[in-house]
């Protein structure tokens, strides 16, 4: 009896093929987990391939239209995420070698019987890349965001930040560490923060860092950390958190002191913050509810309203936000945007402070918001920050006291910017 063996590699590459192909088709970037690759230097590469991928998606489609003069072929199953993975790993990770690039790209749409018959078309492609990858490299930083946004960039933030971004991209995002109290050894960590520690290394399993099953830290970017640090109310107040999972900043205000109630509406979410907070030995009020019908027995002395929104902030750890997003979906966004700070603003007490924040860039869920909740909220005052509130991030205090980072913002003493975030605070009279 003779034993088949799949080449080495293959099997990686497909679940590689496989989770491209579900972002491909509109689902949010997760990494590929042990349940889905055991061995973790394979799920590492797997990972490595998939958001290459991802964040050269731009730079891609141009080598891809030069490559392909008539295009991707039609109803053609795993053929273009096999290609792009190729063509990421031929183009930009050249130290893993053209051979198994062409040849795992080869075995893995001979697998799949609605590309079977593109094999020669693949090889063909493939082969071309490699001939050209010193002219293929060569594509602009300007393809690696979607022109649209990048020109909403430019104008908005200018045209050296937009080459910030394009770093931040390439790069990926740096690991931030929220500490409960005091410093576990964590080896590289670089302090940006009195409590947040940054990791350059993101290759290690964040269960596998000291302190974890501890409950010594959680991960949280920095730029997500400062919201929290904007409710700056005597410890003991009554705060609500809406929209609260993973529950980061639930976590930030429980440690600040307060008596927090966390209302989030998706049920499997709040399910993970009451994990994430019995780590940390942390104890919140979880309420499961659509913020916008929330009726609590009492106001609160202070609101955080998390909102949804586009996240074109994440796009270092989300490169696939960059591509998914439309205009209409942002607009979508501020209309429900627009009902959550109503909603929150009923639960603030007459002299309590609510704080509004998005992970978005886009103006138009951020300061076009705060100046909406300004004109249409009773009683609203702006609170505007001061720069010294935020330490070594005083430079991410806007002149109206607005709360504005970017990928491009530097961080006093470490490598790596930060997530694009919006926060406004402001006071019912
Ligand atoms: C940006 S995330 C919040 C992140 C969280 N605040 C943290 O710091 O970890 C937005 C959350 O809002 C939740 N959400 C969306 N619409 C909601 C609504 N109408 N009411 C309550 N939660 C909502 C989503 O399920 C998601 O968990």
């Amino acid at each position: 009896m003779s034993i088949v063996r799949e080449p080495a590699g293959l099997a990686l590459r497909l679940a590689a093929a496989r989770r491209l192909g579900e972002v491909l088709a509109g689902a949010h970037f997760v990494p590929l987990g042990p349940s889905e690759i055991a061995d973790g230097r394979d799920r590492a590469l797997a990972n490595r391939l998939v958001t290459t991928a991802l964040r050269r998606h731009g730079q891609l489609n141009l080598a891809i239209a030069r490559l392909l003069e008539r295009g991707l072929p039609p109803r053609a199953g795993s053929f273009e995420p096999v290609l792009r993975l190729a063509l990421a790993q031929l183009l930009y990770l050249p130290e893993l070698g053209d051979h198994s690039a062409l040849f795992l790209a080869g075995e893995a749409i001979r697998r799949d019987r609605r590309a079977a018959h593109l094999g020669k078309l693949l090889n063909a492609v493939l082969r071309r890349a490699q001939a050209e990858a010193a002219a293929l490299r060569q594509a602009p930083d300007a393809a690696l965001f979607p022109e649209e946004l990048a020109a909403r960039w430019r104008s908005a933030y200018g045209a050296a930040a937009l080459d910030g971004f394009a770093t931040a991209l390439r790069d990926g995002a740096p690991l931030d560490l929220v500490l409960k109290d005091g410093a576990p050894e964590l080896p590289g960590a670089v302090p940006v923060f009195a409590d947040v520690v940054r990791l350059a290394d993101r290759d290690r399993r964040v269960e596998d860092l000291p302190g974890y099953a501890a409950g010594r830290w959680w991960v949280q970017d920095l730029a997500a950390s400062l919201p929290a640090r904007l409710l700056t109310l005597p410890a003991g107040s009554r705060i609500a958190d809406l929209c609260a999972a993973p529950g980061g900043k639930t976590a930030q205000l429980v440690k600040a002191g307060h008596a927090v109630t966390a209302v989030e509406s998706d049920a499997a979410r709040l399910a993970r913050l009451g994990d994430n907070l019995r780590r940390l030995g942390y104890r919140a009020e979880l309420v499961e509810a659509d913020a916008r019908a929330f009726r609590p027995d009492a106001p609160f002395d202070g609101v955080l309203l998390d909102a949804p929104c586009s996240a074109t902030g994440t796009f270092r750890r989300h490169p696939e936000v960059i591509w998914h997003r439309s205009q209409r979906d942002i607009a979508g966004r501020v209309a429900l945007q627009r009902e959550l700070l109503a909603a929150a603003w009923r639960l603030v007490k007459p002299g309590g402070t609510l704080v509004y924040c998005v992970c978005s860039l886009e103006a138009e869920e951020g300061e076009a918001q705060a100046d909406w909740a300004l004109s249409r909220l009773s009683d609203s005052r702006l609170l505007p920050v001061a720069p010294g509130e935020l330490g070594p991030l005083a430079a991410a205090v806007t002149s109206r006291g607005f709360l504005r980072t970017h990928p491009a913002l530097a961080v006093p003493g470490a490598p790596g910017g930060l997530d694009g975030f919006f926060a406004a605070r402001f006071r019912r009279a």
